[in-house]
């Protein structure tokens, strides 16, 4: 397995947390940047980690910003993209049952560092469900896809 991380200047310290949990657990990741304090534009960074993931160089994208939101909307512009805010345990299992969420986001004014790396592991262990939300999520890429459903 191989993530793609990327962060701006609002989550650069949720970043190299996560960083260091992933390095404890010998997961393997790419870190899109941004890679110090100063102030950057997110939609960049997003767009990075997200278009590693869409094309298929990385599983899944870890994104954060100060809330979660603005990456978010970012990395979902990105075609193949489904990227969820998860702010507790619940979300991060559920979009991954049920939405097969290729990306994580979190906020770092959000969620506490320890939160986010058991967020993260809940994120990349748990398995799509298939069924009736591949369906759902099939519609999904009729949406993105301009077709009228
Ligand atoms: C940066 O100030 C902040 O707007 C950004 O980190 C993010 O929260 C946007 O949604």
């Amino acid at each position: 397995m191989k993530l793609a991380l990327a962060a701006d200047h609002g989550a650069f310290e949720l970043k190299e947390s996560i960083k260091k949990h992933l390095d404890e657990k010998g997961i393997e990741y790419e870190d899109f940047g941004c890679y110090a304090k100063e102030s950057v534009d997110y939609p960049r960074f997003a767009y990075r980690a997200a278009k590693a993931v869409a094309n298929g160089t990385h599983d899944f994208g870890i994104i954060c910003c100060t809330t979660g939101l603005g990456v978010s909307m970012a990395a979902n512009k990105v075609k193949g993209i489904r990227a969820a805010v998860c702010t507790n345990e619940m979300l991060a299992e559920m979009t991954r049952r049920h939405n097969n969420a290729n990306v994580i986001c979190m906020g770092q004014n959000v969620v506490s560092q320890e939160l986010a790396n058991k967020l993260v592991d809940i994120f990349v262990s748990t398995e799509f469900e298939g069924g009736r939300h591949q369906r759902r999520v099939d519609l999904l890429t009729a949406i993105e896809n301009g077709e009228d459903i």
